[in-house]
């Protein structure tokens, strides 16, 4: 991951450029990583947009042909990225670095990176996907709406972070996971998934639709759900179905 390695000045979206690259007709090698100093129309999960200051912070994206998953193991690629991106950040921040589900980065109840995967499939079989990843790195400012919620690596270590080197090290940890992906390990990786997870197995308010109630994270599936504990039953919930509350 990342031994071919563009690096744009200016793009829309990273997920935008590579896609288009990948329906281009030669073939693209698997690794792929396509980075921007400024993105400027970056897209989040559920429509979000995805906002980062020019120059401060890592917005990129990676090609991956994950042939050999199995469709109903779809959210195994997710749990493998999410889990390098974690160690990746460990390596600088030692403490403190969780995913919470799906796969967003958090530090503390605070979110510091997202993580957007865009899969093309052909018949029963991954054709392609696009790993996209935003870190917040050396932003120290954030507008009123974001400042409670979201943090950045140069805020928590009170130090500048060098971009290409953190690119290099999650790019070089995402790998790594890949690869365990790749021999099947799933078991593993849904284990180290677990054990990242904001808020695992911690009582917390959740909120589905109108109704506001309290319990645990027990699992997620190797489909995506989410499985909470509550009142004593697991309950199953998809991406969109459920919130986060702050207790
Ligand atoms: C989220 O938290 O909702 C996911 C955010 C993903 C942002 C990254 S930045 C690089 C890539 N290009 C995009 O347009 N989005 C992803």
């Amino acid at each position: 991951v990342g031994q071919n390695l563009i690096r744009l000045s200016a793009v829309d979206s990273t997920n935008n450029f590579l896609k288009e690259m990948v329906s281009k007709s030669e073939p693209l090698p698997e690794g792929t990583v396509i980075m921007a100093d400024n993105q400027f129309a970056g897209r989040g999960q559920q429509e979000n947009t995805w906002h980062a200051t020019a120059g401060l912070n890592l917005t990129f994206s990676i090609f991956f042909k994950p042939a050999f998953l199995p469709i109903n193991k779809q959210f195994m690629l997710n749990i493998a990225v999410s889990i390098g991106v974690r160690k990746a950040l460990q390596q600088i921040v030692p403490q403190g670095i969780k995913v919470k589900w799906p796969n967003d980065i958090y530090f503390g109840d605070r979110k510091l990176g997202g993580i957007l995967i865009e899969n093309t499939l052909s018949g029963n079989c991954y054709k392609s996907s696009i790993v996209g990843i935003g870190i917040n790195v050396n932003q120290e400012e954030f507008n009123p709406d974001q400042v409670k919620r979201a943090t950045s690596l140069c805020k928590i270590l009170q130090a500048d972070v060098n971009l290409i080197d953190l690119l290099g090290q999650i790019c070089g940890s995402i790998e790594a996971e890949y690869f365990k992906l790749k021999s099947g390990n799933y078991t593993a990786l849904l284990t180290e998934y677990l054990k990242g997870l904001y808020r695992f197995n911690e009582e917390a308010a959740y909120r589905e639709g109108l109704i506001i109630f309290k319990g645990r994270i027990r699992d997620v599936t190797e489909t995506g759900q989410l499985i909470i504990e509550v009142e004593g039953r697991n309950k199953s919930y998809n991406f969109k179905e459920i919130e986060f509350l702050n207790n």
